[in-house]
């Protein structure tokens, strides 16, 4: 089992508590003023990853103590626990392995005494063949043509990784292979894919842990119905549908045959399944080789998170500073802004990867936590966040770390596109750390000729009290392995934190009411009487509803 213990009754909590005092006053331009050497002791290179978290508001000792905290909270023994297939998600009795899906030194792993790697193994070589036959054009639909276009059906997990890595590896991806990606229960986002493909040339993959969501489900089934009207035969089915589930019985009941699923396990959570064969989408778009890179890049990173000691640890240091402005700047949110295009679903990925592991208010004794966990993780990419929400990052009341992510190289070279970008890049980053006093607003004012009263008036809006956090991620370039190192870096920086607040991680209770009062409105819709089970708001709603809906 994990180690337990409470958060703010760690030693170093306190002294940190106390260290706060001295630096909450502190501005990040003096510190840099300081000391001449504070980029290259806050930054660390990992192969062609360059992080960059200078511009905190930590000092040496500020790092010192927050590493010791995750050294009290046992971190080395949680992470020791996770790598040896230990059951540290304890409320639903499973291993946590992401890990071992992409521990492409296939070291085995033991589960409850068995080695997973052969299984582990075995599916990417399931995956690898039928890549290559979609690939080659030897998988061929109904009437014989190769297929064109890959409909995935899923959602959380099941959907968010595929669609933010095929966005992220778009130049990666194969032409003559378009990838749709299905999540809402909403019937338009169905209606809207089936309008783009052909059923001759479509293929369906039925993508869900469980095999019961039932937005899945719904979704499923409606692509099912769609294909046979066109198909008019059931046996056509086996071509044109496949599964990704560890639901056998259920995949089996949907009608989609064995042979066609793609396995794996109960130790593999949904929101870090992109690595399983719920990345088959990815690894027919991408190829499997990239595809097999990015499990690399995962890994290199998985290693660099056990082997390194946590002041160098890139996911421990990312994970500290979060609990840094969480649990003593009292910041409630963190951004992730991406100055890619093609990562523009980087935020939403680790929205969920985030606030579905660590939005958690009971710690691991079964007691309600005393102090913030998870924060509200959003972004969007750069530019388009500067000219929509970044006013309220530079100018107002909240404080909200950033971390801002770019490659040095983009993956289309247009003109002087990048540099136009990269310049936007580096600006942010350093207006947010430096601000505009009083006198530069003043002086710049000045300059262009305003007159003082106008200078009086105006200068209070134009002053900017910097001193605002951000980490720098420079990549060289987004190929599969550094992607796969990205993200594995938030994986591990999410249970880092998990561990320092000593909640599970794994699991997400949080998602189960609202599902299970959808199931019991439904039947309420479908009747036709008025309906008074619930409370006044609810019922006026349902009512208005019924009320308003055509037939
Ligand atoms: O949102 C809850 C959740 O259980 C996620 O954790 C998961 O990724 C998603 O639903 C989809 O679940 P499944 O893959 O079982 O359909």
């Amino acid at each position: 089992m994990f180690p337990n213990h409470r958060f703010t009754d760690l030693p170093a909590y306190e002294q940190l508590r106390q260290h706060f005092e001295t630096i909450k006053g502190r501005h990040l331009r003096d510190l840099f003023t300081e000391d001449s050497e504070r980029f290259n002791r806050f930054s660390i290179q990992f192969e062609d990853l360059l992080v960059d978290f200078s511009k905190n508001r930590i000092t040496a000792e500020t790092l010192s103590l927050l590493c010791r905290l995750a050294e009290q909270a046992q971190l080395r023994e949680a992470i020791d626990s996770m790598f040896a297939g230990g059951r540290i998600n304890a409320t639903e009795d499973r291993a946590v392995l992401h890990v071992a899906l992409r521990n492409r030194s296939n070291t085995p792993v033991i589960v409850d005494g068995k080695d997973v790697m052969p299984e582990v193994n075995a599916v990417l070589d399931q995956m690898k063949s039928f890549c290559d036959r979609i690939g080659s054009g030897d998988w061929q639909g109904y009437t014989g043509k190769p297929i064109t276009d890959l409909v995935n059906i899923g959602i959380g997990g099941s959907d968010l990784g595929p669609v933010m890595v095929t966005e992220a590896l778009k130049p990666y991806g194969n032409p003559n292979l378009r990838v749709h990606y299905v999540s809402n229960v909403d019937g338009v986002h169905i209606y809207e894919a089936l309008q783009r493909v052909n059923p001759e040339t479509t293929l369906f993959m039925i993508a869900s842990k469980t095999f019961t969501t039932q937005e899945t489900m719904a979704n499923a089934h409606t692509a099912r119905q769609w294909f046979l009207d066109q198909a008019g035969d059931e046996a056509a089915v086996a071509k044109h549908f496949v599964a990704i589930s560890t639901n056998r019985g259920a995949v089996e009941k949907f009608g989609i045959d064995p042979a066609n699923m793609f396995g794996f396990w109960d130790w593999v959570g949904g929101r870090y399944s992109l690595w399983s064969a719920i990345g088959l989408s990815i690894a027919c778009y991408i190829g499997f080789e990239n595809f097999t890179e990015l499990l690399d890049g995962g890994h290199a990173m998985d290693q660099h998170f056990r082997d390194t000691p946590l002041e160098q640890n890139l996911p421990v240091i990312l994970a500290v500073l979060g609990i840094w402005y969480n649990n003593f700047f009292g910041a409630e949110s963190h951004a992730i802004l991406p100055y890619d295009q093609y990562l523009h679903r980087f935020a939403a990925y680790f929205q969920q990867g985030d606030m579905e592991s660590n939005g958690k208010s009971v710690d691991r004794n079964g007691e309600p936590v005393t102090y913030q966990t998870g924060p509200i993780i959003w972004g969007e990419p750069g530019t388009n966040g500067q000219h929509a929400f970044y006013q309220l990052i530079h100018q107002g009341t909240k404080l909200i770390p950033c971390d801002f992510i770019a490659p040095a190289n983009s993956q289309r070279p247009m003109g002087n596109h990048h540099q136009l970008l990269m310049s936007n890049f580096f600006a942010q980053t350093e207006a947010l750390m430096n601000g505009k006093s009083y006198g530069e607003a003043e002086a710049e004012l000045r300059k262009v000729g305003k007159s003082d009263e106008e200078i009086r008036f105006l200068t209070p809006f134009k002053v900017f009290s910097g001193n605002r956090p951000t980490n720098s991620i420079l990549v060289k370039r987004v190929t599969p392995r550094t992607l796969g190192s990205l993200i594995a870096l938030y994986e591990h920086k999410i249970f880092t934190q998990g561990v320092i607040w000593n909640i599970f991680s794994f699991d997400q209770w949080g998602v189960e009411l609202g599902k299970q009062l959808a199931n019991q409105i439904l039947p309420e819709l479908q009747a036709s009487e008025p309906v008074n089970s619930h409370d006044s708001s609810t019922n006026g709603l349902i009512n208005f509803y019924k009320q308003m809906k055509e037939a």
